[in-house]
């Protein structure tokens, strides 16, 4: 008996099973209730009292052995499973959510196609930028204190180098690289050092127009923006311009909206006047044409510039501008049908 043992103890290592079928006819053969290891069991009441211990021992090792060889090959064939077996193609989907369009990007993309449909094509320049594409090439003076209104982010090392704050330096960059006529909208980040608050933040949004052609006039620029106000907030929609100051246009204008919550009768939110202002603009000073290469004797232009924010906020009444950069999923969701 202790050499029939033995010699299955010999055998254990090498038992194989190629698929789970071989692996019960093993587990069947040693370890069932008429397998072989029980045989030996049973007889194991004929074996002389003096060699009971050694050949107990040996027969609880081939059993273990046996049982743990049987568990090992088995578990080899679990991880070698891809569970195509239990695969249900009848189960709903693991809900992987889409996505929604940021609110910023639902409004700056109806600008842009407001624009696109009155001949506008879109023109784009860097956020890192340098003082003259900002501010010098656009009639701010060295130390004009429009800077200050419009204060920045500037490297110690390199004070030429700062973040553009305001779209209007694209403005420059298509003037030096083309001549009219000129016909671009520029969609865009800008940056300034603000305390953020619900109604200011260190980074926002602008679409800048610009027009340059000849005989381009102060009327011209009243109805394009009268078109995109009511394209934007509906055809009942009045504007209204009042004087204003820019460095780079000359007339300069602040435009208003009538308050599409009250329709103009006065409430909270236009408090109290029935307007809310929406954009800046004016007639692009003859400095800014020449300072950027076109000849201001033979073209005229008028420029706009917007915050993205702010329409976007009258649009969808959002009351903290933070809220559009906090990445909050039940804030963006709210957005889900504006697509
Ligand atoms: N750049 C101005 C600002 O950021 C906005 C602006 C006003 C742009 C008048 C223009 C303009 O092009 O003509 O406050």
């Amino acid at each position: 008996m202790l050499a029939k043992i033995e010699e299955l103890l010999q055998e254990v290592d090498s038992l194989t099973a190629g698929n789970a079928e071989e692996l019960e006819a093993l587990r069947i053969k040693y370890l069932s209730k008429k397998g072989v290891i029980n045989a030996l069991m049973a007889d194991f009441r004929n074996v002389p009292a003096e060699q009971k211990k050694e050949v107990g021992m040996k027969l609880n090792e081939l059993k273990n052995r046996m049982q743990e060889r049987i568990a090992a090959l088995k578990e080899t064939f679990e991880s070698q499973d891809n569970g195509t077996a239990e695969l249900d193609l009848t189960r709903t989907a693991y809900p992987i959510e889409l996505g929604t369009r940021h609110p910023l990007n639902i409004v700056r993309n109806e600008i842009i196609s407001i624009f696109n449909r009155l001949g506008f094509t879109i023109a784009d320049g860097p956020e890192v930028e340098d003082d003259w594409h900002v501010f010098s090439s656009m009639n701010f003076a060295e130390d004009h204190p429009a800077r200050d209104m419009q204060d920045t982010f500037f490297i110690e090392s390199h004070p030429d180098i700062i973040l553009r704050t305001h779209t209007s330096s694209v403005q420059s960059r298509v003037m030096e690289v083309s001549q009219p006529p000129i016909r671009v909208i520029c969609p865009g980040r800008v940056y300034r050092n603000e305390a953020i608050s619900y109604r200011a933040h260190c980074f926002f949004h602008q679409v800048e127009g610009l027009y340059i052609d000849k005989n381009v006039s102060f009327t011209d620029l009243k109805q394009v923006l009268l078109q995109f106000a009511q394209e934007m907030f509906g055809p009942e929609t009045k504007i209204r311009l009042r004087p204003s100051y820019f460095p780079f246009t000359e007339p300069s204008a602040e435009m208003d909206i009538s308050c599409d919550i009250c329709g103009g009768e006065g409430c909270a939110f236009c408090k109290y006047t029935g307007w809310v202002e929406i954009l800046g603009c004016g007639m692009v000073d003859p400095a800014v044409l020449e300072a950027n290469g076109i000849d201001s004797k033979v073209y005229t232009g008028y420029a706009f510039g917007m915050g993205v924010e702010r329409i976007t906020n009258l649009k969808y009444k959002v009351k903290d501008l933070r809220m559009f950069s906090e990445n909050d999923t039940r804030f963006l969701k709210e957005f889900e049908s504006a697509n």
